[in-house]
């Protein structure tokens, strides 16, 4: 049954504002009869009202919020949490890190150097017991997958093997639009091969007024251009946009022009499902800190296809990591390639920063993509319905594809008008400060809004909505 909307108001009452689980510490958020306030169609009743979103909240079995920490929301804002917009930038701490933390420093201090192998989880094998979590998660083989390093790194160690620039094939293509650090690798590794960045990387645009790819345009260039082309590197989600990139239709494009296909899947990874083997990808590189939640500069994660695991002649950057483990300590001048993606793991892993991977994977392995896919198309959609609302007569678009299959959780929303009209810098600031709604920006005019089905509500996207139906006036 929906809990009603002012029971939600009073910290003493039962239930949560919004977790669609009831109960649990920390999963509601709301202080203080009818200190939010709610203009115009974002009231309590109606299609958009607060009523719709506890009621759709309490009906929900896939949330997992009341196991996520949420930061504090401003004193001053009527609710005890923020709603939380910024998992696409930083996920939420799974309240059982700390315990996975504290066990390993259990071990460290109870077996010391035998903890590699008498550790509850012991560390000489440790990487290995992420992997099938891993492969799960983006649809890979478990022998495809390694946890380690961070993403740029891992994008640099992709390209030591992968990007083999030959003849007039030397290009490295990524979108205008790709996230600075990409950019920054790329170019740097054309530098690392004598070649000039400004003539080797290729940004693809929009069309002319238009925000996003398009599908076409990127398998048009590469029947175009292709033969010029070494490798393709796009972002499966695009940072700015939200943008889901048709992966299995550039990865096949890329492929009929002879270039490798790589893929840095930073905002895909726990976002949306990936199929990375049957796809056919070469190699693919996330992160763990954004949808994954497993904390600040989290170790990363890798694939590579099978077809070039199993390749021993590959070219790769190695180390005693890199070795079969039987042999590792009998430390022979030369390696024994594993077939395996742990082919391109380098040093020991940082096992302090590997447990709250563990964890994060497990709850991913849990829950599974394909219920929290469901979920969250159902938690983007009605927030874009919300957000569709609020910029009806407000300077505000969407510019992440309407197409639900052509996007993740993410929705950008651009503030248009710029200073004087509505900043959307001040815009995020006020939502924060004054609603206890924490999105991020991306400058100049884009406010990112990430609602993320493992711990979002549908409560937490009607305080979005409500908050910037105040904040951005109407024209
Ligand atoms: C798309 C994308 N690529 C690369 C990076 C850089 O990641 P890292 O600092 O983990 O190498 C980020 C960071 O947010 C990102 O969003």
């Amino acid at each position: 049954m929906a809990a009603r909307a002012e029971d939600l108001r009073d910290p003493s009452a039962a239930g949560s504002a919004g977790s669609g689980r009831g109960g649990a510490e920390g999963s509601g958020g709301s202080a203080g009869l009818g200190a939010p306030r709610a203009p115009g169609v974002f009231g309590e009743d109606g299609e958009f009202g607060e009523r719709a979103a506890l009621a759709a909240d309490a009906e929900d079995s896939v949330c997992r919020r009341e196991e996520f920490l949420l930061p504090p929301a401003p004193a001053s804002c009527g609710y005890s949490e923020v709603a939380y917009f910024a998992g696409n930038s930083l996920g939420l701490q799974p309240r059982a890190v700390r315990a996975a933390l504290s066990a390993e420093l259990d071990d460290w201090a109870l077996h010391a150097v035998e903890g590699h192998h008498r550790a509850a989880h012991p560390w000489l094998p440790y990487h290995a017991e992420l992997r099938e979590d891993a492969a799960a998660l983006v649809g890979a083989a478990p022998e495809e997958t390694v946890v380690m390093n961070s993403l740029t790194v891992n994008l640099h160690l992709m390209m030591a093997t992968f990007y083999r620039p030959a003849g007039e094939r030397t290009r490295i293509v990524i979108e205008d639009h790709a996230f600075s650090s990409d950019s920054y690798a790329v170019r740097s590794q054309a530098v690392h091969h004598g070649l000039d960045p400004d003539e080797t990387v290729v940004r693809l645009r929009p069309r002319p007024g238009e925000d996003c790819l398009r599908t076409e345009d990127i398998v048009d260039y590469l029947a175009r251009e292709g033969h010029r082309v070494a490798l393709v590197l796009l972002g499966g989600v695009n940072y700015l946009t939200g943008e889901f990139l048709d992966i299995p239709a550039v990865t096949a494009a890329g492929h009929a022009a002879g270039c490798v296909v790589g893929w840095d899947l930073a905002h895909a990874a726990g976002n949306v499902p990936l199929a990375l083997h049957d796809w056919d990808v070469d190699f693919a590189a996330w992160c763990s800190y954004k949808y994954l939640n497993a904390g600040p500069g989290a170790v990363a994660g890798c694939f590579v296809h099978r077809r070039h695991v199993t390749d021993p002649e590959l070219p790769r950057l190695a180390g005693w990591w890199s070795t079969e483990q039987a042999t590792r300590f009998e430390m022979r001048p030369e390696l024994v390639p594993v077939p395996t993606a742990d082919a391109w793991q380098i040093s020991n892993p940082p096992i302090l920063a590997m447990a709250p991977v563990r964890v994060s994977l497990r709850m991913f392995a849990e829950t599974g993509m394909a219920a929290l896919r469901e979920r969250s198309l159902a938690l983007t959609g009605y927030l874009e319905r919300l957000l569709a609302e609020v910029a009806r007569d407000r300077p505000l678009e969407i510019v992440t594809p309407a197409d639900p299959a052509r996007r993740g959780a993410q929705l950008s929303l651009r503030v248009i008008g710029g200073a004087d009209a509505a900043d959307a810098a001040a815009v995020a600031a006020r939502l924060h400060e004054t609603h206890g709604v924490l999105a991020d920006v991306r400058r100049p005019d884009v406010i990112r809004l990430a609602p993320v089905p493992m711990y979002s509500t549908f409560h937490d996207c009607w305080r979005a909505a409500a908050a910037l139906a105040e904040e951005v006036n109407p024209v």
